[in-house]
């Protein structure tokens, strides 16, 4: 990434800043010329999908700053503002809102798809560590984006989740009045919120930033999971997938635009449309769509601490599953045991979604409890057991090998 560079450029201008700062051949040799499989599906474009929607986000929510005042007596109504009197403010507010909804889409299709097809395996650790640390620090981010609104949700949603913190044992308390700076969740709390929502973004491009590094050290895994052998296995990066990518950006743009103009409260609480009151507890709390999983982790435990450490277990345990995956195969495709757990697993992910926006009891708890212990089973056990029981189906020998019988044509 450093040092000098290996191309030379026909305009002499172009060369000479070149020479000096190799930045026209950094992005010609990782964003052009790249080496990409050529056989990449659409699940491959989810990358490029979130790094659109980062932006996406960065450049509303900065537009909104400019209208939107962090103070617990004037949030709610600046935002009444932004909607009502700013021009474009709704579309802008509906944009950044129905954006995290479909950032949080993208970000556990691209993770989902990083599971069936081994991506987290050997040589390609540190960049899905990177992908849990961007997983967690987006999580931060939308939690307290949720808040500044001000609303009911807003309001109760950072009581609870906040007063978590005082399931620690013997400094629990002390540590949720400092979070809050002072006694209630009140004008203080609101105010940090804001700055580390500001903040939290930019950490994010940055962690994307190595997430990418590391995504370029190794290269691209791909749906066989087959390592690239010789040149015949890959296409470069540009106009290939530049182009595929786009195509892909362009429908998910779309998808997302009809919530934005057609449902845009779809995704949203009709009690955030109540300014918070701290004397009137809304009788059915429940965080955005996005948390729905982890909320129904936490609340599957009676004990409030163990609750709270199974729920952040259940994020952490990410960082360990390139080691708790035993298997020498890398894609799912060749596993038949390991593809059925797959799918059993996201099911098993949508039933946690739906028990934790339901409210705790009757056969809500059961269900919560046997999925709570079905997810830390996948991984603590089945993982590592089938991995050396099961028997794979046979390797292609090359991506091109693959490619080439698909196509009918012989390999050789
Ligand atoms: C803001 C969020 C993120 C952005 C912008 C981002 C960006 C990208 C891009 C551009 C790629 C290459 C294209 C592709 O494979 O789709 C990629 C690959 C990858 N990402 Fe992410 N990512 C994000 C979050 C995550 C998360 C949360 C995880 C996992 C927990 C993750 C794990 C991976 C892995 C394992 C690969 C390699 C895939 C392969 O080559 O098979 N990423 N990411």
């Amino acid at each position: 990434m450093s040092g000098h560079s290996n191309y030379e450029f026909k305009n002499p201008l172009v060369n000479w800043v070149d020479s000096r700062l190799p930045i026209v051949s950094l992005i010609k040799g990782q964003a052009m010329d790249f080496p990409t499989p050529k056989n990449l599906n659409y699940w491959w474009t989810f990358g490029g999908i979130l790094a659109i929607m980062l932006v996406l986000q960065l450049i509303t929510g900065i537009v909104l700053v400019m209208h939107y005042t962090p103070t617990a007596d004037l949030a709610f109504d600046s935002v009444e503002h932004i909607m009502r009197d700013v021009n474009y403010g709704w579309l802008l507010r509906y944009m950044h809102a129905n954006g995290a909804s479909m950032f949080f889409i993208a970000v556990y299709i691209h993770i989902f798809r990083g599971m069936y097809y081994g991506s987290y395996k050997e040589p390609r650790e540190v960049l899905w560590m990177l992908g849990v640390f961007i997983f967690i620090a987006m999580m931060a981010t939308a939690f307290m984006g949720y808040v500044l609104p001000w609303g009911q949700m807003s309001f109760w949603g950072a009581k609870v989740i906040t007063n978590l913190f005082s399931a620690i044992p013997f400094v629990g308390d002390s540590i949720v009045t400092w979070l809050w700076g002072g006694f209630n969740v009140g004008d203080p709390t609101l105010n940090r919120f804001f700055s580390l929502h500001y903040l939290l973004p930019f950490v994010l491009a940055a962690l994307v930033f190595l997430h990418i590094w590391a995504l370029h050290v190794p290269g691209n895994n791909n749906p066989t999971g087959v390592e690239v052998k010789s040149e015949a296995d890959t296409l470069p990066f540009h106009p290939y997938y530049t182009m595929k990518d786009l195509f892909a950006i362009v429908v998910f743009l779309m998808f997302m635009a009809a919530f934005v103009f057609f449902a845009p409260n779809f995704m949203g609480h009709a009690d955030n449309y109540i300014e918070a009151n701290p004397l009137s507890t809304p009788p059915h709390i429940v965080p955005e769509w996005y948390f729905l999983p982890f909320y129904a982790i936490l609340r599957s435990i009676p004990d409030k601490l163990l609750g709270v450490i199974a729920m952040f277990s259940s994020l952490l345990i990410l960082l360990a599953l390139p080691w708790l995956d035993s298997s020498r195969v890398r894609s799912g495709k060749y596993r038949p045991i390991f593809k059925q757990l797959f799918w059993i697993f996201v099911f098993n992910c949508l039933v946690l979604g739906v028990v934790g926006g339901q409210p705790p009891e009757g056969i809500w708890v059961t269900i919560g409890r046997i999925s709570t212990a079905y997810y830390f089973l996948h991984f603590i056990i089945l993982l590592p057991l089938i991995g050396l029981l099961e028997s794979p189906k046979p390797l292609p020998a090359s991506i091109s090998e693959d490619v080439l019988a698909k196509s009918g044509a012989k390999s050789s």
